[in-house]
């Protein structure tokens, strides 16, 4: 893995999100969870760079991006596929889900949050704000579709603190 400025990160973005499914994991390395996401935005606010995940208050991974400062945003090799899919499908709740997947944890370089081995690409965020999805807002009424229990999303911002990638160019692996 090697260090990339955030000028040398290329990234399909909404390929990113929508299709290779990372991975959002928030804690210590004793004490965390991870789960799969597909929702999230990357880019620049308050003259940093950052990370938008959106959590609803249900998963047990909430729990944990409530109590602790630091969250990491790993991507995987399609290879990983099946993983991705216990980790968005099981609770940490119910039992050790990060077993099951055989992943490797490690320690991440800066944030306090662990990643993983076997990641592509690992983004380590600090929490800068968060905001709970008001559906008054929702111009589009579609949106409601995506919450029949009305369990909105909390929405996290990150400053994206330390980039680690299997390749410099983040392109050749962002396609699924
Ligand atoms: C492809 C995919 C994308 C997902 N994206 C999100 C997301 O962005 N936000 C969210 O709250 N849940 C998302 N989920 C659901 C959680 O990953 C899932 O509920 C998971 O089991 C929660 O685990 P936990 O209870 O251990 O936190 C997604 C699931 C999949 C399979």
């Amino acid at each position: 893995m090697k260090e990339l400025k955030t000028k040398q990160l290329k990234i399909k973005a909404v390929d990113f999100w929508l299709k290779k499914w990372p991975v959002l994991t928030s804690g210590t390395i004793e004490h965390f969870n991870s789960m799969t996401i597909g929702w999230g935005s990357i880019g620049g606010i308050w003259w940093k760079p950052f990370v938008q995940v959106v959590v609803r208050p249900s998963r047990y991974t909430f729990e944990f991006m409530e109590k602790y400062s630091t969250f990491t945003v790993c991507s995987f090799p399609e290879s990983y596929r099946d993983a991705l899919q216990v980790l968005g499908n099981k609770s940490g709740r119910d039992g050790d889900k990060i077993t099951e997947t055989g992943l490797t944890v490690v320690a991440s370089k800066v944030v306090e949050a662990p990643s993983y081995k076997e990641a592509d690409l690992v983004l380590e965020c600090r929490k800068m704000y968060w905001q709970d999805m008001e559906p008054a807002h929702f111009i589009d009424p579609t949106i409601e579709d995506s919450y029949p229990e009305k369990d909105y999303h909390r929405i996290y911002y990150g400053e994206i603190l330390m980039i680690n990638a299997e390749d410099a160019d983040m392109e050749l692996n962002s396609e699924c």
